[in-house]
């Protein structure tokens, strides 16, 4: 039996490189004493091996229970072929939905000494400190979907994009008051020159501003933007952004920093209460190798700790630990080297 203090931390580790990247984010915390209860489900194609769905309801019971849920990656090229419904990443699609996790946010951030692993000069990697705030509940993601025969007998597929006003409102919020805690300047992307659902996006957004005097907003087209992340990412401070145009741009901004095995991310609801991942994904390529960098999850299990667990000096800490084992040299292939995943994590708790 937990006692009242100890919080339940749901840990789905999932596909590929998922349990060796969220193992090494489990040994950091544990590093840290704090008082923390762990209990395990399976997630994706491991659940779907398991139990024939990829988001069994034990799972789902156990992501509400938790006070947090810490989370790996899912997708197995093994089920890429099987009914949509029942492909892994339809269990982090549920998971957001059931969990109502619209707010993603991705922060970016150059580490001093990794500007030589990012592909943009040095000086421009070096200054790179952003966070993309993303819709993660709506969009195209969410929208009908389907496939038909047109009556020329052409297969046919469609996905909508939709979002309602109250769903960019309270994305919307959540950037201005993003915006707020950092230099107070916020980019909202979207493809309002071409599409409705984001003029509607455009509007609300500019409404929402009449409560953030303080903040100062500007738009960008999402195909300029993705330029500009390339060519001065350190022009940016806070993006706010849609599911899809978010989930391209933060990887762009990953590797702008110089690594997708170095970003993290914080799903929040509207009470605070969240789930942590990487933002990258299984990594089918690399998985059972020991080549992961367990990075990403150990700085996600540094945002749980700030966002939803009330403890931001552990997650100081955390990344400032991060930042010493990279300052020291330590480099997974990704990032150059030939550490393995292990000494990653080992070269983190030894800055701890
Ligand atoms: P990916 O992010 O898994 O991998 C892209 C590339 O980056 C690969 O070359 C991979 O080896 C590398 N990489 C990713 N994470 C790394 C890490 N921590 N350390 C070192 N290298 C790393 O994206 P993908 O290849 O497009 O997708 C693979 C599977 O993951 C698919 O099934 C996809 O649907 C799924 N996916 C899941 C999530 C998630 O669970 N949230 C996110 C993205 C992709
Ligand atoms: C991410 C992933 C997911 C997304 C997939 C796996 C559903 O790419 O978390 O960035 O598109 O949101
Ligand atoms: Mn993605």
């Amino acid at each position: 039996m937990r006692l009242a203090m100890t919080k339940l931390i749901a840990l789905l580790a999932g596909d590929g490189i998922g349990p060796e990247v969220t193992g090494e984010a489990r040994r950091v915390l544990d590093a840290l004493a704090l008082d923390l209860a762990f209990e395990e489900a399976e997630v994706g194609g491991a659940a779907y091996r398991a139990h024939g769905h990829p988001l069994p309801p034990e799972t789902v019971a156990l992501a509400q229970r938790a006070d947090a849920v810490l989370f790996g990656a899912v997708g197995d090229p093994a089920f890429d072929a099987l009914d949509r419904a029942l492909r892994p990443e339809q269990a982090i699609l549920g998971l957001r939905k059931a969990l109502s996790t619209f707010a993603n946010l991705r922060p970016a951030r150059g580490f001093p000494g990794l500007e030589e692993a990012s592909t943009l000069k040095p000086e421009i990697a070096r200054a790179i400190d952003l966070v993309i705030v993303r819709e993660l509940n709506g969009d195209v993601y969410f929208g009908d979907k389907g496939r038909r025969t047109t009556d020329a007998g052409l297969r046919e597929g469609h996905d909508l994009m939709r979002y309602d006003e109250a769903e960019v409102r309270r994305i919307a919020h959540v950037g201005f008051r993003t915006a707020r805690t950092r230099s107070g300047r916020l980019c909202s992307v979207d493809k309002a020159n071409v599409l409705e659902t984001s003029q509607l996006w455009r509007d609300v957004v500019i409404e929402v501003a009449a409560d953030y005097a303080d903040v100062e907003l500007t738009h960008m087209y999402v195909d300029n933007a993705a330029m500009q992340l390339v060519r001065n990412p350190a022009a940016f401070d806070t993006i706010v952004t849609g599911n899809l145009f978010g989930d391209i741009l933060s990887d762009q901004a990953s590797m702008c920093v110089g690594s997708i095995g170095m970003l993290p991310s914080a799903s929040l609801d509207a009470d605070g209460k969240g789930l942590y991942e990487p933002i990258h994904g299984s990594a089918p390529d690399i998985a059972g190798q020991g080549k992961a960098n367990p990075c990403a999850a150990i700085l996600s299990a540094a945002m749980m700790l700030r966002h939803s667990l009330g403890e931001a000096a552990a997650a100081d800490r955390i990344e400032a630990a991060v930042a010493t084992a990279i300052r020291g040299g330590m480099r997974t292939p990704d990032l150059g080297g030939t550490a393995t995943t292990r000494a990653m994590g080992d070269a983190v708790l030894a800055a701890l």
